[in-house]
């Protein structure tokens, strides 16, 4: 990228910056409002006798991990990249103790996860931060089936190796597919002789970008319309930052991990985005990919070439294995770069890392073209309650807002128990926006996806209802975490 096109992210955030060290100051105290009585009588309706307890430890801390070649040193739990693979069953009680062995407070989020306000790991929000050498035990049900996954919700936490796939298996499933594999996504910086919040000095910086390598800044996202970078068709503007590797399960393509199944097999796949400023679009060489869960929900199926996942959404696919070694290849959307697995039934030799399968140019699956499957549409209900989100974002100062304000300023969202809410996101840029709302799973207008993460293209207005049903307060925000951390964040908020 060019330096004409690193000025363009003059004084990101000025704003947003001090607006956050205003949310952290107050974390610890009247910031901290789920309200309580409610939000016991909601979980009390999750709770079951008996109920079979899912214990787990996580242990966020610096470490040294190989990406299948570069090596790096980053922040992670235990010692992978992704973290731990966690996994109940629909209507346990998951318990899991974290010992925060990094030099700054945390917590952890579990993504897609309808639970309890005070279990859903937003500092300042929903609870205190975790101190540095702290413990903290999260404890919730996991009402729902699917595919989720953890990070941090604190600063820039999620972009370093900070995550893990968190599977929540029904017990009635009915199977239809012989093996399993998960495949998280990432776009990679950290350790690489930059952090994230390198990266996010330099998207601040008057400077424009001057320090690091002052690679890849492009802030292709104020709708001006005069960047030339990071520019993706079905996108528009594809992200601020390009990263130097993108990775699937923590490897980089040079080192892929390998899926493995016998020939004719049925494979259900689970994709996690667990990226921070990129879509990817997926396809596996030679084969289709039949879509059949969004955000852990289920669609009615579709069959595809290729599907584009953004920042914290997921799919389920299944696949029919055909004979031989194939190419899974997720492409960073509208940048340079792609993250690889394997797929192998047979020897055979080993695509390039490189590889495109002509898959990718075909046709291509976003989220808002799927239906709900019948079990899980929301019934037909009179709105009672809207909000608007205007997405949009300006030059100077640099910053991300929802309706022209940064978190902490921005409006609250007021919902109230039993009511049918209708959230419109108006995006006013020229840069895409995964929406994401805790606690709840929405349902796109017109009988579409349930989803809690929904990409919102440049330009495009994207309707979503849901049902006010999970008392407390709720982030609603872009899962582009630095769009997040400088400002493009709310409150979906019932009353205390
Ligand atoms: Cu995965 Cu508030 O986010
Ligand atoms: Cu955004």
């Amino acid at each position: 990228m060019s330096s004409e096109l690193s000025r363009r992210n003059v004084l990101f955030g000025a704003f947003g910056l001090a607006g956050l060290a205003a949310m952290s100051a107050c974390g610890s105290t009247s910031a901290v409002s789920p309200p309580a009585g409610s939000v016991r009588q909601a979980d009390a309706l999750r709770r079951r006798s008996g109920q079979h307890v899912v214990t787990a430890n996580l242990t966020p801390r610096p470490t040294t991990v190989d990406l299948g070649g570069p090596v790096v040193n980053t922040w992670a739990y235990g010692d992978t990249v992704p973290g731990p693979l966690l996994r109940a069953r629909a209507g346990d009680l998951m318990r899991v103790q974290v010992d925060n062995q990094l030099p700054a407070t945390t917590s952890v989020h579990w993504h897609g996860i309808a639970l309890r306000n005070s279990m859903d790991g937003v500092p300042g929000m929903t609870q205190a931060p975790i101190g540095a050498g702290k413990p903290f035990t999260y404890e919730f049900t996991v009402p729902d089936p699917g595919t989720y996954f953890y990070h941090p919700h604190s600063g820039l936490q999620l972009d370093r190796g900070l995550h893990g796939a968190l599977l929540v298996d029904d017990p009635a499933d009915p199977g239809g597919y012989d093996v399993e594999w998960t495949v998280v996504l990432d776009d990679w910086v950290d350790g690489t002789g930059r952090t994230p919040e390198g990266v996010l000095k330099e998207l601040t910086s008057s400077r424009g970008g001057g320090a690091g390598s002052g690679k890849g800044m492009d802030g292709m996202g104020m709708g001006s319309g005069k960047g030339k970078g990071m520019i993706s068709p079905l996108l528009g503007g594809a992200g601020d930052i390009a990263y130097p590797h993108y990775l699937a399960n923590g490897r980089v393509p040079a080192a892929p991990v390998t899926l493995t199944a016998k020939s004719g097999q049925r494979a259900k796949l689970r994709l996690i985005n667990a990226g921070s400023d990129t879509a990817f679009r997926v396809a596996l060489g030679g084969h289709r990919l039949t879509i059949t869960h969004s955000d852990g929900f289920p669609v009615a199926p579709v069959t595809t070439d290729a599907l584009l996942i953004g920042m914290g959404e997921r799919y389920d696919v299944l696949i029919t294995v055909g004979d031989g070694v194939f190419p899974l290849v997720a492409l960073a959307e509208g940048k340079q770069g792609n993250a690889l697995a394997l797929v192998r039934s047979a020897a055979g030799t080993p695509p390039k890392t490189s590889v495109r399968p002509a898959e990718l140019a075909k046709k291509v699956i976003l989220s808002t073209d799927l239906t709900a499957a019948d079990s899980v549409r929301l019934k037909t209900k009179d709105v009672d309650r809207s909000h608007d989100l205007l997405l949009s974002g300006s030059m100077t100062p640099y910053r991300w807002t929802i309706n022209s304000k940064t978190f902490p300023d921005t409006d609250t969202l007021p919902v109230e128990e039993g009511q049918r809410v209708r959230l419109r996101f108006q995006n006013m840029s020229m840069m895409f926006h995964p929406m994401h709302v805790h606690g709840h799973t929405f349902g796109l207008v017109g009988g579409g996806a349930r989803k809690d993460t929904v990409i919102v293209r440049p330009m495009q207005t994207v309707q979503v209802d849901l049902d006010a049903n999970n008392p407390g307060q709720w982030a609603t925000h872009c899962h582009n975490i630095y769009h997040a951390e400088t400002g493009m964040m709310t409150t979906l908020s019932y009353p205390s």
